[in-house]
């Protein structure tokens, strides 16, 4: 054979794989709403970059008639590409092939890339759309899952794992997800679950839409498996190109530091914060009164709203947020706000990027379901994150910093590195109605005018303790600061602690609540 006609031979043998499921299969999901695998790839990585391995691999199935069917791809895309210019390693399942269900040759190719990634040091996006263990391949489907989160669990903490939920994905191919380290989800085209409907309805008789068991908004705002939710696959893919550019490459390098901009001068900062401490407001409007030109990239919006993470930048490098929400249930601690806050916290500190706690909250939410829903352990998870964090910590409280709360949110006994309040702070074991209550009982009850005697101890009570002084002469706290300083001070103490360095005990790991 000619060289032309071995050229020709090769391009047939290409056009025939690249044609996935076929027509039929393409047709059906383009009618969901959904992209094909690999356009999905495309649009997320930079344009032309895009370098696909292991085209021509083939299913190892031999039972159910399998060994005649022609699975092209073994239904998964993998390979290598660029994101702002940076490499990627990348796959993408699809479903027209055998509803991107997992066979053996299939997680060779996705663990493949996994291991590129993982030895290059590389960000790994997984675009899933699977049916999961691919049942005629029996226990090779299952082996080939526990290869996938084992190098998910290697892969923790050394290189970014972005995972794409872009279709109906069950059992496995949700697990694997669960261990990365960001989900994205689209509205009526994502859905997670671990059993589908038809098995819930035969175990157990319980009817249920795939949608309402496990649609996007399911995860994004009551499971918390979900930290990013889009109306559309496009604009997913644009939440994960700005997600990157806030985050390092790998846990030994820095994220990109970007041009330094000053904040937009929308409201000045004090006017945020209602002079009534019971009154609420948003925290986002003072993290965008502090970041580089007022931007805020959030995590898991809807879930547990009660805390707000996320990125934004100080002086043109990354910093993640973590802040209670006035506006959301006063913005205390629960099950929900603790783990989201924790994970997050252990993210930035795998990553090295500096943590800026903003404080105002009354304490852990106190109540039956809480405690039986395990806010002990749940509550824990903050404090091991925070105590357990070497990179940059810094603390501002705002209003209210009572209790638990006031430990729990980075306080310097956690080893903040900087501890600042505004004048407004209230640091104390609990807020001035509830202490009064209890510590002036006795003088209330026999006052001739209770209500006024409750009233003058809690003015009492506020005068001497709801005020930051208290902490300011113990050093608990390093400076009381005018809001309008926030970001100088902020911005100073990231300078001051731009090569901090700390020495653990030295342990194989810690053992943090569950
Ligand atoms: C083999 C599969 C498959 C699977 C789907 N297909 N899932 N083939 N193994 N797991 C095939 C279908 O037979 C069909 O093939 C094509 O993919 C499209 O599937 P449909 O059912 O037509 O699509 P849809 O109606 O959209 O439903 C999607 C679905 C459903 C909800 C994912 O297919 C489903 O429930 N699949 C089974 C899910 C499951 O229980 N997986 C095993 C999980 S256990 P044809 O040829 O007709 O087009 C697991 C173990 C790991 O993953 C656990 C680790 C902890």
């Amino acid at each position: 054979m000619s060289l032309k006609r071995n050229i020709l031979d090769l391009r047939k043998r290409k056009s025939e794989v690249l044609k996935g499921g076929g027509e039929k299969a393409i047709e059906k999901q383009v009618a969901m709403g959904k992209l094909t695998a690999r356009e999905r790839i495309l649009y997320i990585l930079d344009e032309g970059s895009f370098h696909e391995y292991d085209l021509f691999v083939e299913h190892a199935a031999r039972d159910f008639d399998m060994e005649n069917k022609k699975l092209h791809g073994d239904g998964v895309i993998i390979g290598t590409g660029t994101m702002h210019g940076s490499p990627i390693c990348i796959f993408a399942q699809d479903f027209t092939v055998a509803g991107g269900s997992l066979g053996l040759m299939h997680a060779r190719k996705i663990t493949k890339i996994m291991d590129h990634a993982l030895k290059m040091r590389v960000p790994l996006i997984g675009i899933n759309d699977s049916g999961g263990a691919r049942i005629q391949e029996g226990v090779d489907s299952l082996a080939g899952y526990g290869e996938i989160f084992f190098r998910n669990t290697l892969a923790s903490g050394v290189i970014p794992q972005i995972s794409v939920i872009l279709g109906p994905c069950a059992g496995g191919a949700v697990y694997s997800p669960a261990l990365t380290d960001f989900v994205f989800v689209v509205n009526n085209i994502s859905k997670m679950f671990i059993t589908g409907p038809s098995v819930i309805k035969t175990v157990l008789g319980e009817e249920i839409s795939m949608e309402e068991l496990g649609g996007a908004k399911v995860h994004a705002e009551i499971t918390g498996n979900a930290h990013f939710y889009a109306e559309s696959e496009l604009e997913c893919f644009d939440q994960i190109k700005k997600l990157m550019s806030y985050i390092p490459w790998n846990n030994k390098q820095k994220a990109d530091k970007v041009e330094p901009k000053l904040p937009k001068k929308k409201k000045k900062i004090e006017n945020i914060v209602p002079g009534d401490p019971k009154m609420p407001y948003d925290i986002r409007d003072i993290i965008q009164a502090i970041t580089d030109h007022s931007e805020f990239f959030e995590i898991m919006e809807l879930f547990a709203p009660n805390i707000v993470i996320g990125f934004g930048r100080l002086n043109g490098e990354t910093v993640g947020f973590v802040a209670n929400q006035p506006k959301v249930l006063a913005g205390v601690l629960d099950c929900d706000s603790s783990d989201k806050a924790a994970r997050f916290i252990r993210y930035c500190n795998a990553f090295d990027i500096p943590i800026v706690t903003l404080e105002d909250l009354p304490g852990y939410l106190p109540g039956v379901d809480q405690e039986h829903a395990g806010v002990i352990r749940h509550g824990a998870k903050i404090l091991y994150a925070y105590s357990e964090a070497t990179v940059p910590k810094i603390t501002v409280i705002i209003r209210k910093a009572y209790g638990g709360g006031y430990i729990a949110m980075n306080s310097r006994h956690l080893r903040a590195d900087f501890v600042f309040a505004w004048p407004t702070a209230e640091i104390a074991v609990m807020g001035p109605e509830g202490a009064a209550n209890i510590v002036f009982r006795k003088e209330i009850s026999e006052a001739e005018d209770p209500e006024a005697m409750r009233q003058i101890k809690i003015e009492e009570y506020k005068t001497k303790f709801a005020n930051p002084y208290v902490a300011a002469a113990r050093g608990y706290i390093d400076e009381v600061i005018e809001p309008e300083d926030t970001r100088k001070m902020l911005l100073h103490a990231l300078q001051i602690s731009a090569n901090k360095s700390v020495m653990g005990p030295g342990k194989k790991h810690g053992i943090p609540p569950f």
